[in-house]
């Protein structure tokens, strides 16, 4: 079957099936071209609440279909490829339950603490966070949440992504650490877990060096989930949806390069818009989803026998629950 013809049987199956089809922006762009609701974590995980069909067959990393599943359990949530997010994997329960230890240890007491937990996150993480009290965020609200947060007094514990703390901490003024940083956690308002994202690691200094030399005027966007060093020397920082809108927003013969994944940066602008690595930077877990893994769990529902269907269990997913929805509700 040539991928026209596969993705005619896509279509047919979606018409047939009582299915939504939700896909990440990272997405291929011919699984991203299937998606009847496409946008950021953030935007999915709203606009996927509110749709009325039996089936979510959510194309993006675990952790999105598991907030899916979570936040509607009365769904069915199925995924062509469940691919793990390389930053979520940084960060389980034990090694939450382990950081707090730590922060114990330095005599910061776990009643001080307000825990917030990036969306690239295990259920088992989100549970954790939502017992102590904390929340969930995305790229597109943290800073929100975590002035929400500061409201409450307390040290903030923000996992697993250290870069979007210390970025956001940076833009707010704030002091941060990163855990085993050898800096006393004490001292910072907001304590970072040591884990990052490897496709956003992949912009250095020396990208930014060579096309501000290049094309002298051009502009510089980035994802926060880049190294601080790389947002200071940005002149816009923003998560994927804001990207997009500030790029689109350019004049056509503005000239920006992306710190961000491949896939979306590339369906962007026809021209004017670069990748800022000479390294690819196509995150290996979004483009594990292929068009016939979404044929395959398409025609499997069809069958009466999805495969790949999420489930969280009960006490996790309670937990979990708080957690994201004390985000939704801000
Ligand atoms: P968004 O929240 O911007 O969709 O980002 C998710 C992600 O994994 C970025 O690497
Ligand atoms: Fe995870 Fe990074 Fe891929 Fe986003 S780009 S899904 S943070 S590995």
């Amino acid at each position: 079957m040539n991928t026209e013809e596969l993705k005619q049987k896509i279509i047919d199956l979606k018409n047939r099936l009582s299915v939504t089809v939700v896909a990440h922006f990272y997405q291929r762009d011919e699984v991203f071209e299937m998606g009847d609701i496409t946008g950021d974590s953030l935007e999915l995980a709203k606009r996927t609440m509110a749709d009325d069909k039996e089936f979510v067959v959510f194309c993006g990393v675990g952790f999105m279909g598991q907030s899916v599943k979570i936040l509607s359990p009365e769904k069915r949530v199925v995924m062509p490829k469940v691919a793990c997010c390389a930053m979520a994997k940084m960060i389980d329960g034990l090694y939450y339950d382990q950081s707090i230890a730590k922060l114990e240890e330095a005599g910061i007491k776990a009643d001080d603490i307000l825990p917030i937990t990036y969306i690239n996150s295990d259920a088992a993480v989100k549970a954790r966070v939502g017992k102590m009290g904390g929340m969930v965020c995305t790229s597109s609200n943290a800073k929100i949440i975590i002035t929400k947060a500061l409201g409450e007094g307390k040290k903030i514990l923000f996992v697993p992504d250290r870069c979007l703390g210390q970025n956001i901490a940076r833009q707010m003024g704030l002091k941060s650490c990163v855990i085993g940083d050898g800096t006393d956690p004490k001292e910072a308002d907001i304590i970072c877990y040591d884990g990052f994202c490897s496709v956003h690691q992949l912009f250095s200094v020396e990208d930014i060096e060579f096309y501000r030399n290049k094309y002298p005027g051009i502009l510089i966007a980035v994802h926060p989930e880049c190294d601080p060093a790389i947002c200071e020397r940005a002149d816009f920082v923003g998560s994927t949806s804001q990207l997009i809108k500030y790029i689109t927003e350019l004049p056509a013969n503005q000239k920006v390069a992306v710190g961000t994944e491949f896939n979306m940066v590339n369906r962007l602008r026809p021209s004017n818009t670069y990748i800022l690595s000479s390294t690819k930077p196509e995150c290996p877990t979004m483009n594990e989803t292929t068009l016939e893994d979404l044929y395959a769990v398409l025609k499997s529902i069809e069958e009466g026998a999805p495969i790949n269907e999420i489930e969280v269990d009960e006490d996790t997913a309670h937990w979990a629950k708080i957690a994201l929805e004390r985000m939704m509700a801000l």
